[in-house]
């Protein structure tokens, strides 16, 4: 599918804001490849589109999908299914947009938590889907959508360590996934 048609289905697919936050990320994904790796700026452009592919459907109706399409999920995802939206999006990149390259595929199932040891193009989706134009959830937006293009790792570990904070604060659950993410670059930083 060109990104046209895959925009198209997504317009049709995805609630209004969820569709807009979509574009946001494509352009913030491709802005990011322009600056650090302008070679990887179509997989960024095309990563950031699909990333949110997933997300349209209820908590409820995510779990049934997972059990018929033999998604195994983990008890975080079970219990927090929020999180569903990144492993559904691999799937459901590949079986209705066509997508099999697996370096986009990856950066659509670590969107949410990031991993330890993220790729360029992962760490370019985690990060657009946090500072894309049309997100105000974060104070210090202004200063973390700066670093994103002068620092990437330093940027990383300010929206972990928001991220970390937010969780904490309202008492949502977290997936382990988020904080070995954030103890893996806090230590790569300081040493
Ligand atoms: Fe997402
Ligand atoms: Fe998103």
């Amino acid at each position: 599918m060109d990104n046209d048609e895959i925009t198209q289905k997504l317009n049709s697919t995805l609630k209004p804001r969820r569709f807009v936050h979509t574009l946001g990320v494509a352009y913030t994904a491709a802005s990011l490849a322009m600056c650090y790796d302008p070679l990887i700026m179509d997989k960024a452009f095309r990563a950031g589109l699909l990333h949110d592919c997933g997300k349209y459907l209820s908590d409820k109706e995510n779990i049934t999908f997972c059990e018929k399409n033999k998604i195994e999920l983990s008890d975080i995802e079970k219990e927090t299914p929020g999180l569903i939206h990144a492993k559904m999006g691999e799937f459901l990149a590949k079986q209705e947009y066509d997508e099999n390259d697996e370096d986009i595929l990856s950066a659509i199932r670590w969107h949410t938590t990031g991993r330890p040891g993220m790729s360029l193009l992962e760490k370019i989706v985690f990060i657009s889907d946090y500072i894309e134009p049309n997100r105000d959830h974060d104070p210090d937006l202004p200063s973390i959508r700066q670093m994103a293009f002068t620092d990437i790792d330093g940027c990383l570990l300010r929206i972990y360590e928001h991220t970390i904070w937010y969780l904490n604060d309202t008492g949502k659950k977290q997936d382990p996934m988020t904080k070995e993410s954030y103890e893996f670059y806090k230590d790569r930083l300081q040493n």
